[in-house]
């Protein structure tokens, strides 16, 4: 099967790796012909590396550059299976890009969107024939990060959904179905890690290396929040939020922050800026945390529920199921545990009075507990029984 790729951004070009490392002819386009070429020696480089790594062998890295084709039309993709859109995060522009692909590739071809944030069920409306239209919406970066998300739109087909997620599950990844909500699974539940430790850094309670040690040595978390945002790109992280904040009406749980408001003003993005919550430049001194271990405990502990909170209340409202809430987590921003499990070992009991005396505290609609958990503590249930 034909894979056309529309973009060749850094998603684009990763998920043409990905397609092309599984065997297929793939077609990618841009309508910036410099950013094809940039994708090209991208692409070329990369693959240089992972034969220097022993990866692969040269013939193999060079057949699969072989099956990649940088072309400058649509029409080019006629004979296509799938098509995944990569291109720019704006609605028009995806419903422009779907209402011409429509009109050049076959009737079988399955459409896809690789969006983060928008509904998927808004593009599909560009389409005549939108039963054929999903979301698979890969992680950056796309040949490295396992999760994909797929997304039916309300309008899609039983037998696209299957048959898509067959074809990339055969590219060896795992895969997990969401609804189309905003921020789908991953981008919805991780918000409190970023805006629950903006929020305790805001109050004072704790200084921000202090905040990443905690998630980090008593969390067991990769990366500290703040030391994540910085990698992630303030300015990238804060717009993420502030989509899902509006897309969710305003919902005071996903709040954006002041505080990297005002660092994405100020040009600190973070690692790529060489400034954003910690200096990157050479010769950098960073503040230590404190290392107090009970005010480590209630931090972690703090971030720990408010996730919880956000997977249970995703659950409870069939944004996906518990196993795909769990598998999303740990393999989409590799999350030491799936948040359900980890609920099961603290207790719901202690998440729900944890969450209701954050309630009383704040009295903020941002701390209100999830029904879920409520119900659960009422009957001594379980996530995994
Ligand atoms: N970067 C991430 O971490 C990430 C992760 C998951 C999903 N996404 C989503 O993937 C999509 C692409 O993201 P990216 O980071 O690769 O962006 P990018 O800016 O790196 O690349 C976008 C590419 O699309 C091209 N383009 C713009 N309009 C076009 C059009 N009308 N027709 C053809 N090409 C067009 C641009 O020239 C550019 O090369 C977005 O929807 C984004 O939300 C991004």
């Amino acid at each position: 099967m034909n894979i056309g790729i529309i973009g060749s951004g850094s998603m684009g070009t990763g998920i043409a790796q990905v397609a092309a490392t599984a065997g297929h002819e793939v077609l990618i386009f841009d309508n910036n012909p410099a950013a094809l070429e940039t994708a090209s020696t991208k692409l070329q480089k990369i693959l240089n590396r992972l034969v220097e790594k022993g990866r692969l062998d040269d013939p193999q890295a060079k057949a699969i550059f072989g099956r990649i084709y940088f072309v400058d039309e649509l029409s080019a993709y006629k004979d296509a299976g799938l098509v995944i859109e990569a291109i720019v995060e704006d609605l028009n522009a995806k419903k422009t890009v779907f209402g011409h692909l429509e009109k050049v590739v076959s009737e079988t071809c399955i459409l896809a969107t690789n969006t983060s944030s928008l509904p998927v069920t808004a593009i599909a409306a560009a389409c005549e024939k939108t039963t054929r239209v999903l979301g698979i919406h890969f992680f950056n970066p796309a040949p490295l990060m396992k999760l994909v998300e797929i997304i039916p739109a309300i309008q899609t087909n039983s037998a696209v959904v299957k048959n898509a997620r067959k074809l990339i599950e055969s590219w060896g990844k795992l895969v997990v179905k969401a609804k189309d909500t905003p921020g789908f699974i991953v981008n919805r539940v991780a918000r409190p890690f970023y805006g629950e430790a903006l929020r305790i850094l805001e109050e004072g309670l704790a200084d921000v290396p202090t905040i990443d040690w905690a998630m980090t040595e008593i969390g067991g978390f990769r990366m500290g929040p703040f030391q994540l945002m910085d990698y992630i790109g303030n300015d990238v992280n804060y717009t993420v939020t502030e989509t899902v904040f509006k897309s969710f009406f305003y919902d005071p749980r996903y709040k954006p922050s002041f505080t990297q408001k005002r660092l994405a003003e100020a040009g600190r993005l973070g690692r790529k800026t060489g400034q954003g919550f910690y200096a990157y430049s050479e010769n950098a001194q960073n503040p230590e945390p404190s290392k107090d271990r009970k005010l480590g405990e209630d931090i972690f502990w703090r971030i720990l529920v408010l996730l919880i909170n956000e997977a249970a209340d995703a659950l409870y409202l069939n944004v996906a199921s518990r196993d795909d809430m769990d598998l999303a987590m740990t393999k989409g921003v590799n999350y030491p545990k799936g948040l359900l499990r980890w609920a099961d070992e603290r207790g719901i009991q202690n998440c729900v009075e944890t969450m209701d005396r954050l309630h009383q505290e704040y009295l903020e609609d941002r701390y209100r507990c999830s029904p879920l958990l409520r119900k659960m503590a009422r009957e001594g249930r379980k996530f995994y029984e």
